[in-house]
């Protein structure tokens, strides 16, 4: 075979554009071409790829492997493209299969060869999952912001309605009552462990891989930890194999955020529970509803359904992610690509979902008559009637036997329980005195529920005074 002469270094100094083109004597063809990129998904990375690549250029300076002059000139050029980026102005060409490759182009179309330098000692294997974590590290802040604003909304919606007592309960079958306040509290606090988890995930996102190379490391002498000062990590990576193959981190974010929309997704049901016709608990804002194209009187709460509905795609990226890593060899595969659409779509479902539950919340109007008249039918006073028996000196076991009596009678007789008078609950019971009937009241039986997470008045407007303080 004839010996090629070796090639001219030119702006493009590679095949057909491609920035890896030297040991290809082919083309591309176009459908690998198509399956194989990334662009589309990963251009939202741009800032963060410029970002790392600024401080892997100051690195390399540092290290002496690039003169002041051109570690000047690529940062130089670099914040040239971001502007471009930024106003909307960047051109990408058919040629860049990735936001890196379509920045790293750019570069030595604007500064020339010198460009060409910037990629030393670093591979895209390391660069990617740098730009990831970057990337998480920013949405994960303004996600967690506006968890904060959607508690707030909680906390102010329960402060407003503190005197709103309604019907508690377990398999949607009355139970207990409870303050609406103590109920939203309740969202309030999920939201804090969600924050938590996030919180928890990020120690392990903020861990720097630059340096790692292609999977080996890197031959030239930087200073990782100096990188990372730059990118405001907190540590570098000690394995260079797993750095580059590892996205154990997206599977805990996901998970995390699949918790968060699960919290979402119970939350929505109860709004579109509570909106019913057979509730009328709540109204929701006409702005936040749609109406039927056939039935005139609709008003339909498709924002609650629909955050009920992306929880489903949420857990499908989560299974989708495990799946994508389940039995690669180490280190770096193309599968590993996979991860950012998912994660992409799972940080924009949650970014778009968060904010509307805080307007819903705003927005709805409580319809005080009818949670009262909820909580004022039913048997959610049966449970104190008992627990009266056991001041008296039953034992509880005994008490709910002759409780859960009294109400089968009820039921029978289509009466209420309050209707009871004192000698009619003596039949049952000698232990019944006067005092009974005082027992018998919402009012009773929300403040007895004092102890540290009860629905105890004092003890919710406590809980809210904290939230307030605190978010
Ligand atoms: N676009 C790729 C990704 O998102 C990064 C490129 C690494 N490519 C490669 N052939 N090693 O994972």
């Amino acid at each position: 075979m004839k010996k090629k002469a070796p090639r001219q270094m030119t702006v493009n100094p590679t095949l057909h554009g491609k920035l890896w083109g030297g040991r290809f004597r082919e083309r591309t063809n176009r459908l690998v071409e198509a399956f194989t990129s990334s662009l589309a998904i990963d251009r939202r990375l741009y800032a963060q790829d410029i970002r790392g690549s600024v401080a892997h250029a100051r690195t390399l300076n540092r290290a002496g492997v690039l003169t002041r002059r051109e570690a000047a000139t690529i940062v130089e050029g670099l914040n040239r493209i971001r502007r471009e980026f930024d106003a909307e102005r960047f051109a990408f060409m058919p040629q860049d299969e990735d936001i890196h490759m379509a920045i790293e182009r750019r570069l030595t179309e604007l500064i020339g060869p010198v460009g060409g330098k910037l990629h030393t000692g670093r591979s895209r294997n390391d660069q990617v999952t740098t730009d990831l974590r970057l990337y998480l590290r920013d949405t994960l802040a303004s996600i967690t912001e506006e968890i904060v604003r959607f508690q707030r909304a909680l906390v102010a919606q329960a402060r407003r309605h503190v005197d709103v007592i309604m019907p508690g309960y377990t398999h949607l079958q009355r139970a207990q009552p409870v303050l609406f306040a103590h109920h939203l509290s309740a969202y309030v606090d999920m939201m804090e462990r969600d924050k938590g988890r996030l919180r928890d995930a990020l120690t392990r996102v903020n861990v720097m891989p630059l340096g790692s190379g292609a999977l080996a490391g890197t031959n030239y002498p930087i200073d990782r930890v100096y990188t990372a000062r730059l990118l405001g990590f907190s540590s570098v990576s000690e394995n260079s194999l797993d750095a580059v193959s590892d996205r154990d981190y997206v599977v805990e974010v996901v998970s995390a955020l699949a918790i968060l929309t699960m919290h979402l997704s119970r939350l929505s049901e109860e709004l579109v529970v509570w909106s019913s016709q057979e509730f009328q608990f709540i109204d929701l804002p006409d702005s936040f509803c749609t109406g039927s194209s056939m039935m005139p009187q609709k008003k339909n709460p498709d924002v609650p359904e629909l955050i009920r509905g992306k929880s489903g795609r949420v857990y499908g990226h989560l299974m989708g992610v495990l799946t994508v890593l389940k039995g690669l060899p180490l280190s770096y595969n193309r599968d590993l690509q996979e991860d950012k659409e998912a994660l992409f779509d799972v940080l924009d479902t949650v970014s778009a979902s968060v904010p509307l539950c805080a307007e819903l919340i705003k927005g709805l109007t409580v319809n005080r008559a009818a949670v009262a008249r909820a909580a004022d039918s039913g048997f959610l006073l049966a449970t104190e009637l008992a627990d009266y028996l056991v001041t008296k000196g039953l034992p509880f076991r005994e008490a709910h036997e002759v409780t859960g009596r009294i109400v089968r009678d009820c039921v029978d007789e289509v009466r209420d329980l309050r209707k009871m008078t004192l000698s009619d609950l003596r039949s049952y019971s000698e232990r019944f005195e006067k005092d009974v009937l005082d027992a018998m009241t919402l009012e009773g039986a929300i403040e007895r529920k004092s102890q540290i997470g009860g629905t105890a008045r004092k003890r919710v407007e406590a809980r809210l005074k904290v939230l307030e303080k605190t978010l």
